[in-house]
């Protein structure tokens, strides 16, 4: 999973709430990508989840994140309700995902997460136009708060319902028992295979 938007919107914080289940006390800004990882039960299945939480700052976009776009199973936007200029370059962002063949077909599934709601600000991005810009562009929207403990739940479950499209949708590997059995099994016989062959060449070691 992909986290992306302007710098300072909360990335680091909300991927650190869902993987280490705390606000950090202090956080840097992004240098190129972060990776987080926590495993979760969906539907009897075991995910383990990657967070890529990637730079906001213009100056690591192109030459660091443009990479991790690649083998990416579903896409979280976040801007900061207080910041109008944050909401305001999500097209920016989206634009950069489609660049990279993260279209808004429903395969990859996206979400939209307003983030700092606990904060008191007179010009608040609302709801009703966040809510028109996620269905123009086919994602559900979130409003929460990494930093609020009252929200600790909501930012849980935000991450969840994503966890749940994507065991949903075509591209995960989500794998069963009986699965996971087989590919052992198979990658097994390749390496015995493998080392037939090698002897067979006269090779040894
Ligand atoms: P880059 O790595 O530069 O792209 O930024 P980022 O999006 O990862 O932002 P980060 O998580 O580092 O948070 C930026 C600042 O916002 C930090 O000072 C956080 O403490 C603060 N912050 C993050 N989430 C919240 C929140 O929900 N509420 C409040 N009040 N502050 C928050
Ligand atoms: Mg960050």
């Amino acid at each position: 999973v992909i986290i992306v938007g302007n710098a300072a919107v909360g990335k680091t914080c909300l991927s650190f709430r869902f993987c280490c289940g705390r606000f950090p006390e202090h956080t840097e800004a992004t240098i190129g990508v972060d990776f987080r990882e926590r495993s979760c039960a969906i539907e009897n299945e075991l995910l383990r989840v990657q967070l890529w939480d990637t730079a906001g700052q213009e100056r690591y976009r192109q030459s660091i994140v443009a990479h991790y776009y690649r083998n990416v199973n579903a896409v979280v936007f976040v801007y900061d309700v207080t910041c109008r200029d944050s909401f305001n370059d999500l097209s920016l962002w989206i634009k950069e995902c489609e660049k990279h063949g993260l279209v808004s077909d429903g395969e990859v599934p996206r979400i939209l997460i307003g983030n700092k709601c606990d904060v008191e600000c007179a010009n608040k991005v609302s709801t009703d136009e966040a809510q028109m810009f996620a269905d123009r562009n086919n994602m559900a929207l979130f409003e929460t708060s990494a930093k609020s403990a009252s929200e600790a739940d909501h930012v849980e479950s935000i991450f969840l319902t994503l966890l749940h499209k994507l065991q949903q949708s075509k591209p995960m590997h989500v794998q069963s028992q009986g699965e996971r059995q087989q590919k052992e099994q198979e990658r097994l016989i390749l390496k015995a295979n493998e080392a037939a062959n090698l002897e067979e060449q006269g090779f040894c070691c």
